[in-house]
């Protein structure tokens, strides 16, 4: 738990493959295992992912990485067009605002890049933070994983314009960010 310790908010680093792989099978076969079936969850998150594709895809993705004293413990991106593609926490930091933090310097980016709307593909597990984060569900859906179907939800999020009562500043928003507990609700 993070004892009310600052969430640090940076871009991802090549020596973070092993630990943001370890919180995605930990948050997939932990948290989100109350929502999936086993089957499910081991197409998710099979146990025999190399590391080298892994951080490749993360790489790829301009992933950022959450820290908690600094130990990594969640990691998000967001593509071009505004979607969020991955978001992760560990299960011994659930609830204490890291998954927040991310999304706040996600939303950040997004300012930057002028987008006017966020998307994603909730998980069951995810659907109640998306919401809580002004999500909402404009369909469910039932892609096919590694030849397992499994739910999930396609959200929208509009983003304030500039001047619009946003309390980011479009113009100096920093690369690296450090969020409390506080949440943007
Ligand atoms: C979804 C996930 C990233 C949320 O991470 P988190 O760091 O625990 O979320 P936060 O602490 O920032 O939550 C902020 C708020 O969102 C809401 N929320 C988050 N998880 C929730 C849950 N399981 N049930 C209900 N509300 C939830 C709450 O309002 C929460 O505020 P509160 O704790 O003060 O009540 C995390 O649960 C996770 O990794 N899940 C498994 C993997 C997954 O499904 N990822 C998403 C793929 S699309």
């Amino acid at each position: 738990m993070s004892d009310g310790a600052a969430v640090v908010v940076r871009a991802w680093d090549d020596d973070d493959a092993r630990a943001t792989l370890e919180v995605f099978r930990r948050a997939v076969h932990g948290t989100a295992r109350h929502d999936y079936t086993p089957e499910q969850l081991a197409a998710w998150a099979p146990g025999d992912m190399p590391l080298a594709d892994w951080a490749g895809r993360r790489r790829e993705a301009a992933t950022v990485v959450a820290e908690l004293a600094g130990r990594v413990v969640g990691f998000g991106d967001l593509d071009p067009a505004g979607h969020v593609g991955m978001l992760y926490v560990d299960p011994s930091a659930a609830r204490t605002g890291v998954a927040s933090a991310l999304l706040e310097h996600l939303v950040a980016q997004a300012h930057r890049r002028g987008l006017a709307e966020l998307s994603t593909h909730a998980s069951i597990t995810a659907l109640p933070f998306f919401e809580r984060h002004g999500f909402v569900v404009v369909e469910e859906r039932r892609p096919v994983r590694r030849g397992v179907a499994m739910t999930n939800f396609a959200m929208r999020r509009q983003l304030a314009a500039p001047g619009d009562g946003a309390r980011i500043d479009t113009a100096d928003a920093p690369e690296r960010t450090s969020g409390g507990q506080g949440i943007a609700r």
